[in-house]
């Protein structure tokens, strides 16, 4: 099996690196086998000589490259140690001319025949949420492919191309394809579903309930058909309801259907502490669970800046006002862009709780999922403390609450299973 050689290989591999056929070094182990003067030779080569010190190239000559190096006609050759005494000449890449990251694949990707085992996502919606997820999803270059589909022919195409367009520039070698058929998403392992009108100024969230409740049975239909072993994340509103039409229609396993409202809610409460000047967003830790919507609850007891107790910073009278425009901050921004919602925060949001899931990161963060009693709140779908892990959603984490924020989840769970009572497909 071809193997995909990091520097992490070239630093371990102390004095000489053997490469197999097929075998393919990224950008940095080249770069790497050049700074530790590491010789990299081809099986079967005559390797009896001492080895050359890639460091000191000392005669110009054209590379000797194996085949599969991903090695484009426009870089350099470099010139290279004179041929060893048993004639075998150590293989030294050119420079990578590309930007890349640590253990990045080659300029050429995965496509010059290495074997991508990463998985392939996909992303439902070419709105603005969703096109920027699929960028952020691609720019991560954990998945070998990101499918947009979108109903609008052409829209997801050309997005996806354009995006493809900075791939040098961005620096990931994440393949992107957009298509208007939800068959693209074959063998996807994580789809975000962003499919769905959003609201306008006056709106609640509740009020795309109809529209959206069809768009999503469709969308989840030809999921079920096409992927029928991915993992899902909704960010389409109203969240809670959409999220369990999702689990509905696809018939998945409650653990593989997650909701995307807490990371989004508790990252806006953070950062609109970060604008008291007192802490930087990053500083500050706190969990939104409940809803997205009017019944979220952002328990100030589980909220830190560092170590520091957050209403030990703030008096109570800030703090609650800070929860409350986090509450409302979807709607403020709805209310200033006049035409749709917010996309940024809530495109990086659910592509924290994918990365969540690839990494395994096992971080507690915050999701709506099939609550079965935790918390004492009734079974629906509702935004708790969780672990996941590559299939979706691995526990519902217990974090102590005071009796009044167990309260007010307990209450917001009862509401939103109110709300899916009435959804047409749930009568
Ligand atoms: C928001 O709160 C779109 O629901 C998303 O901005």
């Amino acid at each position: 099996m071809a193997r995909m050689l990091t520097a992490s290989d070239v630093e371990a591999a102390g004095g000489k690196l053997i490469l197999a056929a097929g075998d393919r070094l990224t950008p940095l182990a080249r770069d790497r086998a050049r700074e530790l003067g590491v010789v990299i030779e081809a099986a079967g080569s005559s390797s009896g000589a001492a080895p050359t010190s890639t460091a000191a190239p000392v005669a110009k000559a054209r590379v000797a490259t194996p085949a599969s190096a991903p090695v484009s006609a426009a870089r350099p050759a470099t010139p290279v140690a004179p041929s060893t005494a048993s004639g075998s000449r150590p293989l030294v890449l050119p420079p990578s001319g590309a930007l890349y990251r640590r253990n990045a694949l080659g300029p050429s990707g995965p496509s010059s025949g290495a074997a991508d085992r990463r998985p392939k996502a996909g992303v439902v919606g070419a709105g603005h949420v969703g096109a920027m997820t699929a960028l952020r999803l691609a720019e991560s270059d954990l998945f070998s492919e990101v499918a947009l589909v979108d109903v609008v022919p052409g829209l997801a195409a050309g997005l996806a191309l354009d995006m493809w367009h900075g791939a040098g520039l961005y620096g990931f070698s994440t393949r992107l394809s957009g298509s208007d058929d939800l068959a693209a998403l074959a063998g996807a392992e994580y789809i975000v579903i962003t499919a769905g009108k959003p609201r306008q100024p006056g709106m609640s969230r509740t009020d795309l309930t109809a529209v959206n409740a069809e768009i999503m049975t469709s969308v989840c239909r030809g999921i079920r058909t096409h992927a029928p072993n991915s993992t899902l994340v909704i960010v389409s509103n109203p969240l809670e309801e959409m999220t369990h039409l999702a689990a509905q229609q696809t018939g998945f396993p409650e653990e593989r259907v997650l909701g995307m409202a807490g990371v989004l809610d508790s990252a806006r409460f953070c950062a609109l502490v970060g604008l008291t000047g007192k802490a930087r967003p990053q500083e500050v830790r706190a969990v939104a669970l409940g809803s997205h919507g009017p019944e979220m609850v952002i328990p100030l007891s589980l909220a830190f800046v560092g170590d520091r107790p957050i209403e030990s910073m703030f008096d109570a009278e800030t703090l609650e006002g800070i929860v409350e425009r986090a509450r409302e901050s979807g709607g403020e921004v709805v209310k200033l862009l006049q035409k749709g919602s917010a996309y940024f925060s809530p495109a990086e949001s659910a592509v924290t709780m994918v990365r969540a899931m690839v990494r395994d990161s096992g971080e507690v963060i915050a999701a709506c999922v099939r609550s079965r009693g935790a918390y004492g709140a009734v079974d629906t779908r509702v935004g708790l403390p969780v672990r996941l892990h590559r299939r979706g959603l691995k526990e519902i984490v217990p974090l102590a609450l005071r009796p009044e924020e167990q309260q007010a989840l307990q209450e917001a769970a009862a509401r939103i299973a109110a709300r899916i009572a009435e959804l047409p497909a749930s009568r």
